[in-house]
């Protein structure tokens, strides 16, 4: 696995790639395919299912590592944000990645850089209430990735449910021609063993939180179970924030019932309609998020 921080040094590896390592486009079956899976790196094994998933997918596999200045507020955790590109090299090479593009920030947004992209109506609610500017930081490095590796698709966790939503209208309203809006795969949320969500932020929570913390997707889950019983979202949701306040979480930026693709808040779950429970609570230092779609959950017994 080849680790590239040059654009022009990219695009030759992205071509060769694709054309299996022959020059020009000498490839007897057809350019091989590459799927990209952006990162900010401080690699877990939601990254590594994001991997695995594009290699079953595509030829080749396009790793990005990059920790997006744009996409962080003044008062966020930029500069504490785990850094270890070695580490995470090693993981990308056991996963069997093909390429690591770890551009300099510098590269990235060189001097005078002024373009921001902006998905509206979709960044205006739930994290976008809480980090404005978040997802324009966000659609603006995934637009430049997808420029630079030129990916024929992209794999994204669903943890972050709404960035996931936000990128396909992205790649719809652009005309990103690599990927297109059906070439941008979902993968679902890896879960540590008692359920909460893999995240590099998790690296932020003491021993007590960390134990504190399994209480999110427990909650949600019970949740989950009165809606699909037919109970109103209201009581619900407003029972959920207090368990997680009684668990330890200091603040509930918002736990909703949401339309599955339009994001639009729902009164109660309608079958037929595809819905998710989104939660983001703070822990400690830490910002948490889940999301689950909302349907029965069908044990063993039935
Ligand atoms: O989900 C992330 O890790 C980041 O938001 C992403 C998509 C790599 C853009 O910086």
């Amino acid at each position: 696995m080849q680790t590239i921080s040059r654009l022009d040094t990219l695009r030759v590896a992205v071509a060769a790639l694709k054309n299996g390592g022959k020059p020009g486009n000498a490839n007897a079956d057809g350019p091989r395919t590459v799927a990209l899976v952006p990162t900010m790196g401080a690699l877990h094994d939601g990254h590594i299912a994001l991997v695995r998933a594009a290699k079953a997918r595509a030829d080749h596999v396009v790793v990005s590592i990059f920790v997006n200045p744009l996409q962080f507020g003044p008062n966020e955790d930029l500069d504490a944000y785990p850094r270890q590109l070695e580490a995470d090299a090693r993981l990308l090479r056991a996963a069997g990645a093909d390429l690591l593009w770890a551009p300099t920030v510098e590269q990235m947004y060189p001097a005078g850089f002024a373009t921001t992209v902006s998905v509206g109506g979709l960044d205006a609610m739930l994290c976008g209430t809480a980090r404005p500017g978040h997802f324009d930081g966000v659609a603006t490095v995934v637009t430049k990735l997808f420029n630079q590796v030129q990916p024929d698709m992209a794999f994204f966790g669903e943890k972050d449910w709404q960035q996931l939503a936000i990128i396909r209208r992205c790649a719809r309203d652009l005309d990103l021609a690599h990927p297109r809006a059906e070439a941008i795969i979902g993968v679902p949320t890896v879960r540590e063993a008692d359920g909460l969500a893999m995240s590099s932020r998790n690296k932020y929570l003491s021993a007590d939180q960390r134990i504190a913390a399994g209480a999110l997707n427990r909650g949600m889950a019970g949740a989950i179970d009165r809606i699909v019983r037919g109970e109103d979202a209201g009581p619900v949701l407003a029972d959920l924030r207090e368990q997680l306040r009684d668990a330890g979480f200091h603040k509930v930026d918002y736990a909703d019932l949401r339309d599955a693709e339009t994001l639009v808040e729902l009164a109660r779950h309608d079958v037929g309609r595809p819905a998710r429970l989104l939660v983001a609570a703070h822990i400690g230092k830490a910002r948490l998020l889940d999301n689950m779609a909302v349907e029965p959950v069908f044990t063993a017994q039935g």
